[in-house]
């Protein structure tokens, strides 16, 4: 336990801390890599250069921190950050290294307003953290071994299928090299790739959501192409049937709800549809064993137009195998002739407050993926239409930001 007298040095802090937040955090990963350049395989170079990840480590620790007398307020929020770092295969050895960077990277840039005794009361706030982000992952690193079919770190998985579902995203039906039992998982959750890419320097990890149904003998990821992004280009350029992927286990805490009988809406925008369309597959699945009869299911998606909009046919069989109580609306921003002529959405434009509330079932509970901007807007426009806060949940398809 921290003593009043270092919490009460932390607290008066923060707001300093927070508001150097970002020259901190940067310098910290300068110093870090330098000495640990072995880390630079585990790190997003891109959400480093794009500062985005050294602002989620920030806003984490200060969040941690502001709450260090009342952690379990903030446990929800960690179990989050503690899923990505077991998909990643961070280790309890780590977390000193990241400390001591850390308070180091502190002392740097705030030179002597950074006195002993608050250097001490972070130490030791810092320590406090990391145990609990470290039992945490112990947990989940032995939760993920012993579930059936499971593994703790990285498993070889073989491509056995590559198929176009657009002009942007492909998808990759993978199945384990040792041809054992895979770990099931829940729609909505995503596993960790771990490549190689020729002439990088460093291995790379990157996020993929399941966009397909649990229980299959495989696990399939649907990949938008990113202009400029390393394993993305990678995986559609260079990655064909055959070839060999890491995959971490099935992680994270963007869940359907299956226990939950209201309405549920799965709202997603370009390739933030890998969720919903894992979700819409479990939803036709359970109501074909009769659990949750009639739950109203509404799948919105918003694509620029149909030749970029992925997994069309595959979403109306699904919610066509739920019948009635399911409704598919696709919007279009930017339609062409061809998508006209042949029908493919049903509104032209963005998904507005307006047109959430003419489509929406009552009381409906909304899950939300895709860009940061069109995530913020559907949000805005759910609270609009006073939607409670407990009924919506996303998932960032990178690190967490505010929206
Ligand atoms: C939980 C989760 C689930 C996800 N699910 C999916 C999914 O189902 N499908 C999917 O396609 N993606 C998904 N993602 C995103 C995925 O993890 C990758 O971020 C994405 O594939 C891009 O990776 P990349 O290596 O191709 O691009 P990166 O190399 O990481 O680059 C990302 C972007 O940054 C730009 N960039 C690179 N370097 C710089 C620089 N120096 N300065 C400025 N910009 C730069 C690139 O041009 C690119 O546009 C998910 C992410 C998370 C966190
Ligand atoms: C108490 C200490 C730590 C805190 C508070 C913390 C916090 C965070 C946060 C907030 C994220 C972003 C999560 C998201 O929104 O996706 C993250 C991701 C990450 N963390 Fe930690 N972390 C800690 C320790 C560590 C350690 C010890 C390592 C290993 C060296 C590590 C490696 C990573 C990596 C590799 C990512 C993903 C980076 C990316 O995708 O850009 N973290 N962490």
């Amino acid at each position: 336990m921290l003593s009043e007298a270092t919490i009460a040095t932390i607290k008066s802090t923060v707001p300093v801390l927070a508001e150097h937040g970002r020259t901190i955090t940067e310098h910290f990963y300068k110093r870090m890599f330098s000495r640990h350049p072995e880390l630079l395989n585990i790190f997003n170079h891109a959400h480093q250069k794009q500062g985005k990840q050294p602002q989620a480590l920030a806003n984490a620790v200060y969040a941690a921190a502001a709450h260090i007398d009342n952690l379990p307020a903030i446990l929800p929020a960690v179990r989050v950050i503690a899923h990505k770092h077991r998909s990643l295969g961070i280790t309890a050895d780590q977390y000193p290294i990241v400390g001591e960077n850390l308070l180091a990277a502190i002392q740097e840039v705030l030179g002597e307003a950074a006195t002993p005794e608050i250097l001490a009361a972070w130490g030791e706030a810092y320590g406090v953290i990391a145990d609990v982000f470290i039992s945490i992952e112990a947990e989940m690193y032995k939760e993920a071994e012993q579930a059936v079919g499971g593994w703790a770190d990285f498993r070889p998985f073989v491509v056995d299928r590559k198929v176009a579902e657009s002009e942007v995203i492909t998808s990759f039906y993978l199945v384990p090299q040792d041809g054992a039992a895979i770990a099931s998982f829940e729609p909505g959750q995503y596993i960790t790739v771990k490549v190689n890419v020729p002439g990088s320097p460093n291995t790379a990890n990157r996020q993929y959501s399941l966009s397909c149904e649990p229980g299959k003998p495989y696990y399939r990821l649907s990949v938008k192409r990113e202009e400029g992004g390393l394993v993305s280009n990678y995986l559609h350029q260079q990655v064909n049937a055959g070839d060999v992927l890491d995959l971490s286990a099935p992680a994270g805490e963007f869940l359907l709800d299956r226990q939950d009988s209201r309405p549920v809406v799965l709202l997603s925008g370009g390739v933030g549809l890998t969720p919903m369309t894992s979700m819409l597959h479990t939803l036709a699945a359970d109501a074909a064993k009769g659990i949750q009869p009639g739950r109203a299911v509404l799948y919105m998606h918003s694509a620029l137009s149909g030749s970029v909009h992925a997994l069309r046919d595959e979403v109306l069989a699904a919610a066509g195998r739920i019948g009635e109580s399911a409704k598919v609306r696709f919007v279009y921003e930017q339609p062409t002739e061809a998508d006209r002529a042949a029908g493919l959405f049903d509104r032209e434009g963005r998904i507005d407050a307006a047109y959430l509330a003419a489509e929406s079932p009552a009381d409906a509970v909304y899950y939300i993926c895709g860009p940061v901007p069109f995530m913020r807007a559907m949000v805005e426009a759910l609270q609009s239409l006073g939607v409670e806060n407990d009924r919506i949940r996303y998932e960032f398809f990178g690190p967490a930001s505010q929206l």
